[in-house]
């Protein structure tokens, strides 16, 4: 198992290892805005907080629509990161 913490809110939640963070979170009612689930659209991007190493390596369609989206050294798209240990996950606040 591993523990996904989600800022703001400071939810905690724990998933098998290999869990993208979109499945677990969704799995367990955490909204996240998400479209694809490949790594392509770039609407459920997160800032890793802690625990990088702790995440799958990035696919190369991840890379790319980072790289696109000019996006920071620590973000990752929610549906291709899979949890391998402990991982601190800051979700963007655009929900209504
Ligand atoms: S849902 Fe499209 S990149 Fe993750």
């Amino acid at each position: 198992m591993a523990k996904i913490t989600f800022l703001p809110e400071g939810r905690v939640i724990e998933v098998d290892a290999g869990t993208t963070i979109l499945v677990g979170a969704t799995r367990q009612g955490i909204a996240i805005t998400h479209d694809c689930t490949e790594g392509i659209c770039g609407t459920d991007i997160a800032r890793i907080v802690a625990g990088a190493g702790n995440l799958s390596e990035k696919t190369e369609a991840e890379d790319l629509t980072l790289e696109t989206m000019d996006a920071g050294p620590d973000d990752r798209l929610c549906c291709m990161a899979k949890v391998m240990g402990d991982v601190t996950v800051e979700l963007q606040e655009d929900e209504g």
